[in-house]
């Protein structure tokens, strides 16, 4: 028999590669998918067959997950909870399916993962792949053994696995290219400031450049396509943003999260890229969209949040959802001008073709085209039912 493992190179799966065959009998293959996380790949390779898995596959999903994942996340606002950009959760239902798929061309009889069985992670992986392959069995060893993490250490150095002094990390952590999650530790402690070794990817303030940045980026339907006017997209522009965004401290995000198993945990987010691009293209939408259309979206992105996150990417309503946001997303064009200074990100400018934003219907000076007159007779009717209920009612409703 076989299985394919989802395997980071970390303690946890390279344990899984020694422990699944012993409980289970099943031959290891290991599949490490690249979502954009700086790491040597081939050695991680190396250190899977090194430890015993019979054949460690790589797959580079970065432009599939911008294309496919990302950017529909982006276009939809998904914030989980108004802050957190889903980095994680949208990469689950991606690893899912190149699991299945490693699955069906290795003949695999099963698929196991590293997550834990007190997170949101084992929920995404677990339901996706029940839809896209309810044949397989699923294992996820950290669910079932009794090991502490000590006992894991002490397990790996007696089956040869080389323990990194990374290890010793007091933190649970994982990345992708749009955002880092720091969960653990000291970070439980939720009055407890994030010490400094919790950020990789933001400077400090204290350490970041005093002149601000600007960037114009310009959108396509509700995508990043230029930066700067330079034709720029997916995963070059994101791995910009990051870096620019990163060097001026922005995007650090320090949340208590409700967790879909119903508890509440600390989580830290580096996210800088993320974080500018739903700030610039959220602009663009309040020049573009009408105030009705605004207000739904926000329903709408709050749903898509919601289900990314609770792990129903492959849901008939998610296509439901894509189905609207795309349809909203065809007046999303234009550019958006961007502040990036000391920790924050701040909007400063705004131009579109499409624009609803009018200068001469908004503006106080001769150019005006607004009519003031009309106002008189729009207040009358609008301010009626006030009136009359004031007048019919009065009695009743201060009484
Ligand atoms: N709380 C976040 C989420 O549910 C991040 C999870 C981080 N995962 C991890 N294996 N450290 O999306
Ligand atoms: C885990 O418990 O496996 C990571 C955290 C999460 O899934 O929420």
């Amino acid at each position: 028999k076989k299985v394919v493992l989802a395997y980071s190179g970390g303690l946890d799966t390279s344990v899984a590669i020694k422990w699944i065959p012993e409980k289970y009998d099943m031959d290891v293959i290991t599949v490490t998918v690249d979502l954009g996380a700086v790491k040597d790949l081939e050695s991680i390779r190396q250190k899977a067959l090194k430890i015993g898995a019979k054949k460690a596959i790589v797959v580079d999903a970065k432009d599939t997950f911008v294309k496919y994942f990302v950017m529909p996340a982006l276009q939809a606002g998904a914030l989980y909870e108004g802050v957190y950009p889903l980095a994680t959760a949208l990469g689950r239902p991606l690893i899912a399916k190149l699991l299945a798929d490693a699955a069906e061309d290795e003949k695999a009889d099963a698929v196991a993962h590293g997550c834990t069985g007190k997170g949101n992670d084992q929920v995404r992986l677990d339901v996706s792949l029940q839809v896209l392959n309810p044949r397989l069995q699923i294992i996820a060893p950290l669910r079932e053994w009794k090991m502490s993490r000590d006992e894991e250490i002490q397990y790996a150095e007696e089956h040869g696995i080389h323990v990194e002094a990374k290890v010793n990390s007091p933190y649970s952590t994982d990345e992708n290219l749009w955002g880092r999650s720091v969960e653990c530790g000291v970070l439980e402690d939720p009055w407890m400031e994030p010490p400094a070794d919790v950020y990789k990817w933001t400077r400090n303030i204290k350490d970041v450049p005093d002149e601000p940045a600007y960037i114009e980026i310009d959108f396509e339907k509700g995508i990043p396509i230029a930066l700067n006017g330079k034709k720029t997209e997916g995963v070059a522009l994101i791995n910009t943003l990051n870096a620019l965004g990163g060097e001026h401290g922005v995007g650090r995000i320090d949340h208590i999260e409700n967790r879909l198993v119903g508890i509440k945990s600390r989580e830290i987010y580096e996210a800088p890229a993320a974080i500018i691009l739903h700030a610039a293209h959220k602009a663009l939408e309040g020049m573009n969209m009408t105030k009705d259309a605004l207000r739904f979206k926000e329903i709408v992105s709050s749903h898509y949040a919601d289900l990314i996150y609770n792990g129903l990417w492959f849901s008939a309503f998610h296509q439901d959802l894509v189905a609207y946001v795309l349809s909203s997303q065809r007046i999303v064009n234009g550019t958006i001008r961007v502040k990036l200074s000391k920790g924050s990100c701040a909007v400063v400018g705004r131009k579109s073709p499409h624009a609803l934003y009018s200068e001469e219907l908004a503006t106080y000076q001769k150019t005006d085209v607004f009519d003031h007159a009309a106002s008189l007779g729009f207040i009358k009717i609008y301010g009626l039912p006030v009136k009359t209920q004031s007048q019919k009612q009065m009695n009743v409703l201060s009484g």
